[in-house]
């Protein structure tokens, strides 16, 4: 296989799990580049049901290997009971040790930093990001600070030591005079971090630059995505995004291999659109219509449990997707959601309700966002269902029409079409 980045090309939630499990099969090293706790990734396979957060999607096969990356932050509580619960569902504890690596130069969230994430969500009332509260913003702004604790640091209590000198005084102050938060001794972080090196010891690569050149050179690579384009950091609805580089791009940097090792770069859509947290959503519908996306298509948060916000498929969006998030190949997820609808719409491009001017470009301030309405195209919908259809030419004609339109309005092929949630309903072009 090419060595295939999965990037999820809409806010999150698009079924990229399930693509990444699939496409894992043909792959000898699976790699998460960004992102940690927030995600919420489920993989049906052989009947049982998988919730993933930092985990990589590949680890249900034998002699995979699986890496969580440099670019992920690691929030350690949260992945050892990630951890336990998979070996719950019959995984066993030999088969991580054997399969999942970490980089040692992962960042770890500390409890400060989930601390910080939750004042500052309840401090910013209705302007709230709506954050998972996982503590992401806050250790991506420490690693871009400087002031991080990394994995390797864990192993070594002497610079560990000289470090926590430096950095928790300031965070202290911050702790204490910014956020009115409870502060830290040294104690209590060397405690906390003892805690965290005992749980991920078994799993540290600390040969990891010699393990990638391998893998790099005789090896086949599949980067894991988290998130999604509209929620990167840059390019996404600024600010109600995650605080990492959700797209093909973020996977050269976080996956420490850099661009030139992708080949294939798959942007996964759902046929329809949801968000969970804040931020303008132009095709977002409050009616009937976004209820019954949402409850057919089960649209709850796999880390939250929260109602996903649910709307028609917008190209306005996944255009600016495919160019920003460096995609060339789509797999479109959850078709059969839209089995009963009688009609199936998408935005082509935004009208502003002020001045009546039409835009077929992404408008990147998200606080004009309320001032642009979507322009739909209307379609047929195909009334049977779709969940067992095997092949291309078994989908019906309505929702052939569907994918032709959408391949057309994005400029790039879809290759994978999914019809349910397990591996087997799935369609490779
Ligand atoms: P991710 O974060 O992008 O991996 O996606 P999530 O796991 O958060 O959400 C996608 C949900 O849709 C999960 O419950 C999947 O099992 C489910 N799913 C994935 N593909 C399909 C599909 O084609 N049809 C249906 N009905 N469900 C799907
Ligand atoms: P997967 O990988 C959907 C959203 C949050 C919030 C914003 C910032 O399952 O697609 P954060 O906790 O990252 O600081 O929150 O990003 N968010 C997600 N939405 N799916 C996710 O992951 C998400 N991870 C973060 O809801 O709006
Ligand atoms: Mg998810």
């Amino acid at each position: 296989m090419k060595n295939t980045v999965v990037v999820g090309a809409q806010f999150g939630d698009e079924g990229k799990a399930k693509i990444t499990d699939l496409l894992a099969q043909n792959a000898d090293f699976i790699t998460r580049f960004q992102g940690g706790s927030n995600a919420g990734h489920t993989v049906v396979a052989n009947g049982k049901k998988y919730a993933f957060h930092l985990v990589p999607s590949g680890i249900l096969y034998e002699n995979k290997i699986c890496m969580i990356g440099a670019g992920c932050v690691i929030k350690v509580d949260d992945l050892k009971n990630e951890i336990d619960g998979i070996i719950k569902q019959g995984i066993s504890k030999e088969h991580f040790e054997k399969c999942l690596k970490i980089s040692p130069l992962a960042h770890i969230t500390m409890k400060y930093h989930t601390d910080i994430d939750g004042y500052s969500e309840n401090s910013l009332g209705k302007d709230k990001i709506g954050t998972t509260k996982k503590g992401i913003g806050p250790t991506y702004t420490d690693k871009y600070n400087r002031c991080g604790i990394r994995v390797e640091d864990l192993f070594n209590k002497e610079t560990l030591s000289k470090k926590l000198d430096t950095i928790l005084p300031k965070k202290n102050k911050e702790l204490e005079f910014v956020y009115n938060l409870k502060t830290y001794t040294k104690d209590e972080i060397l405690a906390e971090c003892d805690e965290y090196r005992k749980i991920l010891a078994p799993y540290v690569d600390f040969n990891w630059q010699e393990n990638l050149l391998n893998y790099k050179n005789n090896k086949s690579i599949l980067f894991e995505g988290a998130q999604g384009v509209m929620l990167d950091v840059d390019y996404g609805t600024y600010p109600y995004v995650t605080s990492s580089s959700p797209t093909a791009g973020g996977a050269g940097i976080g996956a420490s291999m850099g661009p030139l090792t992708i080949q294939r770069a798959i942007g996964v859509f759902k046929a329809y659109m949801t968000r969970v947290g804040e931020g303008a959503f132009i095709t977002e519908l409050n009616d009937e219509t976004g209820e019954k996306l949402r409850q057919i298509g089960g649209e709850f948060g796999v880390t939250t449990g929260r109602a996903r916000r649910c709307g028609w498929f917008d190209a306005i969006s996944a255009k600016y997707a495919v160019l920003v998030g460096g995609l060339n190949e789509v797999a479109l997820t959850k078709l059969d959601v839209l089995d009963s609808f009688d009609e199936i719409k998408v935005a082509v491009a935004y009208k502003n309700k002020l001045t009546g001017e039409t835009t077929t470009q992404y408008p990147t301030n998200v606080y004009t966002h309320y001032d642009w309405e979507p322009i739909y195209e209307t379609h047929k919908g195909w009334k049977t269902s779709v969940s067992n259809c095997k092949n291309y030419d078994e989908l019906p004609q309505n929702a052939k029409k569907y994918l032709k339109r959408l391949e057309e309005l994005l400029g790039i092929k879809i290759s994978i079409i999914s019809v349910g949630p397990d591996r087997e309903q799935t369609i490779f072009i």
